[in-house]
């Protein structure tokens, strides 16, 4: 009986969990100023498609880090943080700071910058890997 009610309590927790690992995929928690036109030129700009492929942005098509075409739908940004806009313009701003061990670098982006990539990344619609 008692086991019983530990394995209902288990499982009402598995549910929760998975609840909040849905991500918030909205780009609607990011300032108004957000801008997803300008955050496509900052990726051009910033070279992140010598290690990204991005969908729509024309580069060398490297695969050093993973593609972007579908962050938006992730759970968990690097397997690490909780896919949230917020938490995407922090992984931006400063991946090492997140990860210490991560090959990512900070490329100087500041925070009006960082929040017009996170809009670009989670405006693009679900593309069929790789993107
Ligand atoms: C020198 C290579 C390099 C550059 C330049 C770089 N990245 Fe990355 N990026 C990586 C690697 C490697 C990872 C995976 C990091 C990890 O898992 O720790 C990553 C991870 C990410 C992630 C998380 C992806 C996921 O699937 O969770 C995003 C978003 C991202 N990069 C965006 C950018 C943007 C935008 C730029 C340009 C401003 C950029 N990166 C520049 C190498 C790079």
């Amino acid at each position: 009986m008692l086991l019983g009610a530990a394995t209902l309590t288990i499982l009402a927790a598995c549910g929760d969990e998975r609840a909040a690992l849905t991500p918030d995929l909205t780009a609607a928690a990011l300032p108004e100023r957000a801008d997803a036109v300008r955050g496509r030129q900052w990726i051009s700009d910033y070279g992140c498609l010598a290690c990204h492929a991005v969908p729509t942005v024309r580069g060398p098509a490297s695969s050093v880090g993973p593609p972007l075409g579908n962050v938006g739908r992730q759970a968990y940004l690097t397997g690490l943080l909780p896919n949230t806009p917020d938490n995407l313009v922090r992984w931006l701003m400063d991946p090492p700071a997140i990860n210490p061990r991560t090959s990512m670098p900070n490329v100087g982006l500041s925070q009006a910058e960082a929040e017009d990539i996170a809009a670009f990344l989670l405006s693009l619609p679900a593309s069929p890997e790789p993107s």
